[in-house]
């Protein structure tokens, strides 16, 4: 029983540590549905909380800036001072970072255990600062068990007479759609064995949500929930990526059997987006957590088989790299990609962010960076200085990064390339004047569409020679 006599009047106050993807946007939200909540948002990191305070924020999310810009100086406040925050809350979220941690060389584990030192910290910190009873909410991603940890550094550093209760309270939201997520929320878990504290935290969600989605239940189930949802919309990606492939071989089209499969009511049609694979900060990391909980627990087939949706993923970069090195060498008898331009469009892991964790096109702009290429990148949403140090980063794997030029607009990019690959799928890449174009590209003009997101069709009558994952193969040679 992780306990203790929790706070009872009904909540006006929350803190929440972390001002990342999660904290930021979450508390925009609970600030603009609970007017009589006043909500600090805290992080160790200064520049954060500077940008949370400018006109700039640190992250883009539609509908976010209002929001925040509404909120600010009303009820929602950004700080750097987490003891006076936490001091002040009757309830504290905690919303810092999971990361993996790094594979420990020599291990046999196919998973990785998420790092919950900055978890720890702020437990630590929390049952320091404490001088009233206060409600703990993990919002972050934790694996099972964690909230109970959490509990045990509460009970054993906290000052005496000091009350604390744990709720594990993950959340859905994507990025790119964070608000609307946030603001109409398919359900909001509440997991814990402390119900007057599930009731406090409920009450804040009821402002919005309706009752019948918010769903009780007990610690590990909510914990698991988490994890699990992640894992089964992976390998959702996974699956249809795997079946992108079986198209391609055999001549389907895998629009028609995406459709095909999903107008099943049982199946449905989202997640069944061909891609170059998932990418973000959280479904690796979730899949490697639940691998790791399945070894821990002595159950290697279950880990089996969520590691088969990480490797598929891997699978379908490698493929996608080796098309494009397979039918452009064909011409000319060249092989490599020595010298040849690439125009690269896109380069945040989804549509609508301008996240690069995890992203998929630094995968696939290194893989052609090492088989000789020069880069051209265009993004709409992603800062020129955060490609290249990305790319930067994985120069340690022979990128060289001076073959990398970032363009701030789609044409700037195409100019003079020999090959343009889609990378991110941004609906405003369908807007290109593909005639304007062809005209801009060296000839034969390659088009490499990882993201399944332009008009094949019109692009083969232009004169292109185009390759889309999980479709056969035309060539104009
Ligand atoms: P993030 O990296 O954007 O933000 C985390 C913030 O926590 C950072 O600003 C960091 O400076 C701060 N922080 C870390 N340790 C701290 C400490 N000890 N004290 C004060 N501040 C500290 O991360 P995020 O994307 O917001 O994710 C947060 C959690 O939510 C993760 O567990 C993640 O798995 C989960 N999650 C993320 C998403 C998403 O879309 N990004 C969605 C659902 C769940
Ligand atoms: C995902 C989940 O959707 C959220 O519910 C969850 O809260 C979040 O992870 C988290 O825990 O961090 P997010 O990673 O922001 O959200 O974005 P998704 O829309 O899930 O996309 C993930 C990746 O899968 C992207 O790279 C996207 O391009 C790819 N994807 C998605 C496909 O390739 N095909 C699809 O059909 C859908």
């Amino acid at each position: 029983m992780v306990h203790i006599s929790a706070p009872t009047d009904r909540i006006t106050s929350i803190c929440c540590i972390g001002a990342g993807y999660v904290g930021g946007p979450t508390c925009a939200v609970i600030a603009a549905k609970c007017p009589e909540i006043r909500i600090t948002v805290v992080d160790r990191d200064p520049d954060r909380i500077s940008a949370w305070n400018s006109d700039s924020l640190p992250v883009y999310e539609p509908g976010l800036d209002a929001l925040v810009k509404r909120q600010r100086n009303t009820n929602l406040t950004f700080s750097t001072d987490i003891d006076r925050a936490i001091d002040q809350a009757q309830l504290i979220f905690i919303a810092v970072n999971t990361p993996p941690m790094p594979h420990t060389h020599g291990s046999s584990s196919m998973g990785a255990k998420p790092d919950l030192s900055a978890v720890s910290e702020c437990a630590r910190r929390i049952a320091r600062v404490s001088l009233t009873d206060k409600i703990v909410v993990a919002k972050s991603t934790v694996p099972c068990g964690a909230c109970a940890t959490i509990a045990g550094m509460l009970r054993d550093n906290g000052q005496k007479g000091v009350g604390f209760s744990v709720l594990s309270n993950p959340e859905f939201l994507s990025e790119g759609t964070a608000v609307r997520d946030l603001l109409h929320p398919d359900r909001v878990l509440i997991g814990g064995d402390d119900r007057v504290a599930q009731d406090k935290l409920k009450a804040v969600y009821m402002h919005w949500v309706p009752e019948p989605r918010i769903l009780t239940m007990n610690t590990w189930s909510s914990e698991l929930a988490k994890l699990a949802s992640n894992a089964m919309l992976a390998q959702r990606v996974s699956s249809i990526n795997s079946i992108s492939a079986v198209c391609e071989a055999v001549g389907a089209d895998i629009a028609e059997v995406a459709r095909g499969c999903g107008s099943d009511e049982r199946i449905g049609q989202k997640f069944l987006r061909p891609s170059l694979g998932f990418g973000g900060s959280c479904f690796h990391k979730d899949i490697a957590s639940l691998i790791w909980l399945s070894e821990s627990l002595g159950l290697p087939e279950v880990a089996e088989y969520w590691h088969q949706v990480l490797a598929l993923n891997r699978f379908q970069i490698k493929r996608f790299v080796a098309r494009i090195l397979a039918d452009t060498s064909r011409e000319g008898g060249l092989s490599g990609l020595g010298g040849r331009r690439v125009a690269c469009l896109g380069f945040a892991f989804k549509e609508g962010t301008g996240d690069t964790r995890n992203t998929p096109a630094a995968d696939v702009c290194c893989e052609l960076l090492r088989n000789g290429a020069k880069l051209s990148i265009y993004d709409p949403r992603v800062p020129r200085h955060h490609i290249v140090d990305k790319l930067a980063m994985s120069a340690a794997s022979n990128c060289d990064i001076d073959s990398v030029s970032v363009c701030s607009d789609a044409y700037s990019a195409i100019a003079g390339s020999d090959i343009v690959v889609v990378l991110t799928a941004w609906s405003e890449f369908r807007q290109i004047d593909w005639e304007q174009a062809l005209k801009l590209m060296s000839q034969p003009a390659y088009v490499f569409d990882g993201q399944v997101v332009l008009d094949h069709g019109r692009l083969e009558q232009l004169g292109f020679n185009v390759f889309s994952i999980g479709r056969a193969h035309v060539t104009t040679q």
